[in-house]
């Protein structure tokens, strides 16, 4: 298939240019991986003033990967030219936990910018845009965000929980000794946090040739229900204790697995964080992981799965903390004069 150089490209602006995530994602959506293998595409690239210089550089090297997609690059410290006319924005700009914080530790410190560029999306972006945001705390990130462009629909509004999703996709693969692509309907429920609820009970996998569902082929549900919730609950604390840094390339990867799912359709359930509208009883006005599919880039949450006993509890839990993260930034969105 040859590129498309007719067709209009797309505008896609990354936040925290400068940061560790942006590096391995701005390689994969300028080489095709999000938008498709054909579709050109424009970057903005937005971070503080003070990362201009590391951006510039980041401008040298795109050009430098001569990358026959990419069409443009617009690097920029200012929201209003970062976000103007964008068709998909990738906000990434945030301050990463140290070792020993929980994610909303960075509650007070992250919650302004994502008011300010909510403003900004407001002011400049196409209605039609496509938000991610993979700063943390993502879900009431994305929740503040959406708040702030109250003309934008709060569905094109979404927080990235598809790295918990790759996670424990990855961990039950290696457990079966199969490749990931033998497992599906993997799901993460609510907060990208350490009360997230990763359930595999609707799960599949297909071993020796057959498909079997993961609780059969696996056939310990005690460990299911308790190992294996809390490793992937911390499996983010786990990669800061090793590289002393947050995790960069899977986060990337996840970013471009959920846009290009939300951009080109969904094969499977797929796990995003997205506006409640009150379904599985969860309460509405938070933004909660749920196991979605995609299609004409609209994303529709999965209906009627059971929730038993077990299953309630671990919902219930993480819809209160995530209550309690938009009680608060709401509060420090109202005393910040940003
Ligand atoms: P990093 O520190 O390497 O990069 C962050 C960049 O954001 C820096 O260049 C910084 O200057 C920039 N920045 C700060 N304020 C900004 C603003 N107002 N506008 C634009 N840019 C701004 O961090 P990183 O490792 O790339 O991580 C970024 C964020 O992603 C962190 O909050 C981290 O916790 C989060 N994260 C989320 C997930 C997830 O699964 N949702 C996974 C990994 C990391
Ligand atoms: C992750 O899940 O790796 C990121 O959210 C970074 C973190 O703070 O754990």
């Amino acid at each position: 298939l040859a590129i498309d150089f007719q067709s209009e490209p797309v505008r896609v602006v990354v936040t925290g240019a400068a940061g560790q995530i942006a590096y391995s994602l701005l390689y994969m959506v300028a080489k095709g991986d999000v938008f498709g293998p054909n579709q050109p595409v424009i970057l903005h690239l937005l971070d503080i003033p003070p990362m201009m210089g590391v951006v510039q550089g980041v401008v040298m090297e795109l050009s430098d990967c001569a990358l026959p997609l990419l069409r443009g690059v617009v690097p920029t410290a200012d929201p209003d030219v970062a976000f103007k006319d964008v068709d998909a924005a990738f906000l990434v700009g945030a301050m990463p936990r140290k070792e020993g914080m929980e994610r909303k530790d960075l509650l007070a410190a992250n919650v302004g910018i994502f008011k300010v560029q909510g403003q900004a999306i407001e002011r400049n972006a196409k209605r039609t845009i496509k938000v991610l945001v993979v700063g943390n705390p993502a879900n009431t990130n994305a929740l503040v965000c959406s708040k702030y462009a109250p003309s934008i629909p709060k569905e094109n509004f979404t927080a990235m929980t598809r790295l918990d999703q790759n996670r424990a996709t990855a961990h039950i693969a290696e457990r079966l000794n199969v490749s990931c692509a033998d497992v599906s309907n993997v799901i993460i429920w609510g907060n990208h946090s350490s009360t997230q609820f990763p359930d595999v009970r609707h799960a599949n996998a297909t071993v020796n040739g057959a498909k079997v569902s993961v609780s059969e082929a696996i056939k310990d549900d005690e460990y299911l229900k308790t190992q294996f919730v809390e490793k992937i609950q911390k499996r983010g604390a786990a990669v800061i204790a090793a590289r002393k840094l947050s995790s960069a390339m899977s986060a990337a990867k996840a970013a471009s697995d959920h846009m290009k799912d939300w951009w080109q359709g969904s094969a499977n359930w797929v796990s995003m964080g997205v506006i409640s509208d009150g379904s599985y009883g969860v309460p509405a006005d938070v933004v909660f992981s749920f196991p979605v599919i995609c299609s004409d880039k609209k994303w529709t949450i999965v209906q009627g799965l059971e929730i038993d006993e077990y299953a309630r509890g671990k919902l219930d839990i993480t819809a209160k903390e995530l209550i309690e993260e938009r009680e608060e930034a709401l509060a420090v969105c109202q005393d910040s004069n940003l």
